[in-house]
């Protein structure tokens, strides 16, 4: 809950951008391509916006790339999202690795296959000492996933008398969230036109600023990356208090 202590008018750069990749699917569809064309391609868009946020100095960038209800898709999309990941993972890390970025995941990853799992351990353990800028993948994440799997292990630890029901609050609550120890995300940008957040981070987006953009994911740019980034400096984020309070303390 730091977002709640931060200084109220938005900085330029927002510490901590989280996306939602949407919109490969029709990119490829007004192009009359199959849609894992579009994920192909959404996959480039992926590596401009991480070196553009590096360049940037967002400290922390949360990508929605898999959702707990995506598994729904017919059988050959999902299976085809989950070589890009795998393709993705291997490519990538190097250049990740270089840059300072320290990779981490966030879903139900034993829904994976072993194979996806051990890249994905290897690539955290390969990244966990950088410190430039964190990279969240959220796969095989869900919002409401995150939240129950939180309060199953707070029941557990209650039952095994670790801790004391009586002093679970909103900090005790939040480290058992898969984003245990990241701050609240300072701005939520979709692209793909749809106004929703599809079960991505429902707790930890309370306070944060939302953007919408009408591009489909692998078209989103620098240029769009940064009017998001302007549209979010313009904003007073006010957390409950009044304006006017807001300006006395800034
Ligand atoms: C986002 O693009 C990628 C994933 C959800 C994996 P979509 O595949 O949802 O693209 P649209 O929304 O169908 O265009
Ligand atoms: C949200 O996009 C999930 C990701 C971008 C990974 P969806 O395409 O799954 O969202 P809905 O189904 O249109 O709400
Ligand atoms: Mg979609």
């Amino acid at each position: 809950m730091t977002a709640l202590t931060d200084t109220a008018t938005a900085r330029i750069v927002p510490r901590h951008v989280a996306i939602v990749m949407d919109g490969n699917g029709r990119w490829a569809k007004a192009r009359h391509l199959p849609r894992p064309a579009g994920h192909w391609q959404g996959l480039n868009a992926t590596r401009r916006v991480v070196r553009l946020c590096h360049e940037r100095g967002v400290e922390v960038l949360t990508l929605f790339a898999f959702s707990s209800e995506n598994w729904r898709r017919p059988t050959w999309e999902v299976g085809i999202l989950m070589e890009l990941f795998v393709t993705a993972l291997k490519r990538e890390l190097t250049e990740l690795v270089n840059r300072g970025v320290r990779l981490r995941f966030i879903g139900d990853r034993a829904a994976f296959s072993e194979r996806l799992q051990r890249q994905i351990a290897e690539a955290e353990a390969l990244t966990e000492a950088n410190t430039r800028m964190q990279l969240v993948i959220a796969a095989s994440y869900g919002g409401r996933w995150d939240i129950v799997q939180a309060a199953q292990r707070i029941a557990e630890a209650a039952k095994a008398g670790q801790i004391d029901p009586a002093a679970v609050d909103g900090a005790c609550f939040e480290q058992y969230l898969s984003t245990a120890g990241l701050p609240d995300p300072d701005l939520l940008i979709r692209t793909g036109g749809e106004k929703r957040i599809s079960n991505f981070l429902l707790w930890q987006l309370a306070y944060t600023e939302f953007f919408f953009s009408d591009s489909f994911w692998p078209d989103f740019d620098a240029a769009e990356l940064d009017s998001a980034f302007e549209s979010y400096a313009a904003r007073q984020r006010r957390f409950g208090r009044t304006g006017d309070q807001v300006a006395s303390r800034a």
